[in-house]
């Protein structure tokens, strides 16, 4: 099957419901933009795909060219056809079935897709019922047949009471295309070409149109930065439920946000509140309540609570405890438990990382790392001003700043001001009232 359908994405509209300068189809779901969804889907069943570009179209190519290769890229001139009939006019799909897709319609599976490929009608069309239709193109049918799709701007104040909307997919025969797209006229309240108007002109025609019954939490169109909110939820829904269903604990799930690049292994316990963002593994850890995890793998760990992990972060066997901040840093058999700042370090088993212990990796220019061996005790309060290196086996005294360099096996590192005790100085300061 997927060698005789092509598939047609239109992605060219501004989105000036979003009120956003970005354009709509990059507007992003759980961490990716929302046509790597329908782009994703589309690529399972099909090998050709052609996403229709034109608003932004740099930035949209540059986007999606992240994820697949291979994409057929159509610019449609918008300046001449606008709409989503105008978009169709210059694609020019390999086989002889057509599946149109909206691009702002991030929640379609390639399940949902595959139903449109069962019926063998010249015009397959999605239509959903709904209990407030407003937004959508309304399915007018009479005698059981749909007769044409009228858009809302275009709509009678009694067609606006329809409920059945065209959800925007199409299955077309090629031919059905090539014979309707040229006829196709721009008489109407927005001058744009529509596709939903090949729906009446077929019609007239005879051509079969069958409707296909859909589901809003797959077929949701996405005008709305509210529209982007409910489709996030729906969507992460299931990002979650997946991950459940793959040996992953939860508490309280609705709480806790898990992007599309995100991957777990073997069994973890992720408690509410955690974010977990980007290309992320998290295998057999223990992430605790309201911790932030960015583009970091975790193996064999516990973090958290309230820990954030920066991108680029590699922990392996380690204990990361409440406020502490890794950045772009390998963690190896490590504990850290609190209040600390490691940045730009590599770390080694065994070793204790103090409370309040800081990374100096920055000099106002560059940024410089941290080495720091097995089995090391890091005071609490410690400075490490990097670029330093410490090998094994090293005891490092509590409130230390470690200026840059080697410090070698076996050694304590001590900085520390003599204290002064000044007998009776209080009550000279203050008084004998104090
Ligand atoms: C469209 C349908 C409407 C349907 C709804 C379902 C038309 C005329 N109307 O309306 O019947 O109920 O989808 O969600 O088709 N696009 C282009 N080029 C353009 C204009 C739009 O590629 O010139 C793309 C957009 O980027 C978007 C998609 O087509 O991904 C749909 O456009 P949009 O403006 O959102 O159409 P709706 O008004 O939602
Ligand atoms: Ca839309």
């Amino acid at each position: 099957m997927p060698n005789s359908l092509s598939i047609v994405i239109l992605a060219a509209g501004k989105g000036s419901r979003m009120k956003s300068p970005k354009a709509k189809v990059l507007h992003e779901i759980c961490g990716r933009e929302m046509l790597y969804y329908s782009i994703k889907a589309a690529r399972a069943l099909s090998d050709d795909v052609i996403v229709v570009v034109a608003h932004q179209k740099d930035a949209v190519i540059a986007s999606m060219e992240r994820y697949f290769d291979g994409l057929t890229f159509v610019i449609q001139d918008t300046e001449n056809f606008p709409g989503t009939g105008g978009a169709m006019m210059e694609v020019k799909p390999k086989h002889d079935n057509v599946l149109v897709l909206n691009g702002d319609m991030p929640l379609i599976t390639q399940h949902s897709v595959r139903e449109f490929m069962k019926s063998d009608s010249d015009i397959v069309m999605s239509v959903i019922e709904l209990e407030d239709s407003s937004g959508y193109g309304r399915v007018v049918i009479e005698n059981g047949h749909v007769v044409r799709i009228v858009e809302e701007k275009d709509a009678t104040d009694a067609q606006k009471e329809i409920l059945t909307v065209n959800a925007g997919v199409y299955a077309f025969k090629r031919s059905v295309l090539e014979a309707y797209l040229p006829k196709l006229s721009n008489a109407n309240a927005q001058s744009e070409y529509y596709l939903t108007d090949v729906i009446a002109l077929a019609r007239q025609d005879n051509v079969e149109i069958s409707p296909l019954i859909v589901e809003e939490v797959e077929f949701k169109g996405v005008n709305s930065k509210f529209d982007l909110s409910i489709a996030e939820t729906i969507m992460m829904d299931r990002i979650r439920r997946t991950w459940m269903d793959a040996g992953v604990i939860m508490q309280l799930p609705q709480t806790i946000y898990i992007e599309e690049g995100v991957r777990f292994e073997g069994e973890s316990i992720i408690e509410n509140g955690v974010r977990l963002c980007g290309d992320t593994l998290i295998a057999n850890s223990h992430i605790k309540a309201h911790s932030v995890i960015e583009e970091s793998t975790v193996r064999d760990s516990d973090v958290g609570p309230l820990a954030h992990l920066r991108p680029l972060s590699v922990l392996k066997n380690t204990h990361i405890g409440n406020f502490v901040e890794v950045k772009k840093s390998t963690l190896n058999g490590v504990k850290a438990g609190h209040l600390s700042y490691l940045g730009d370090a590599t770390i080694d088993e065994g070793t204790n990382i103090g409370a309040g212990t800081i990374t100096c990796n920055y000099d106002g220019v560059k940024k410089y790392q941290t080495i720091i061996g097995k089995n090391v005790f890091v005071g609490s309060d410690t400075q490490l001003v990097a670029p330093v290196e410490i090998s094994d086996n090293v005891m490092i005294a509590a409130g230390t700043t470690v200026t840059s360099g080697k410090y070698e096996s076996d050694m304590l590192i001590l900085s520390r001001t003599p204290i002064r005790r000044v007998a009776g100085f209080f009550t000279k300061f203050f008084g004998k009232g104090a």
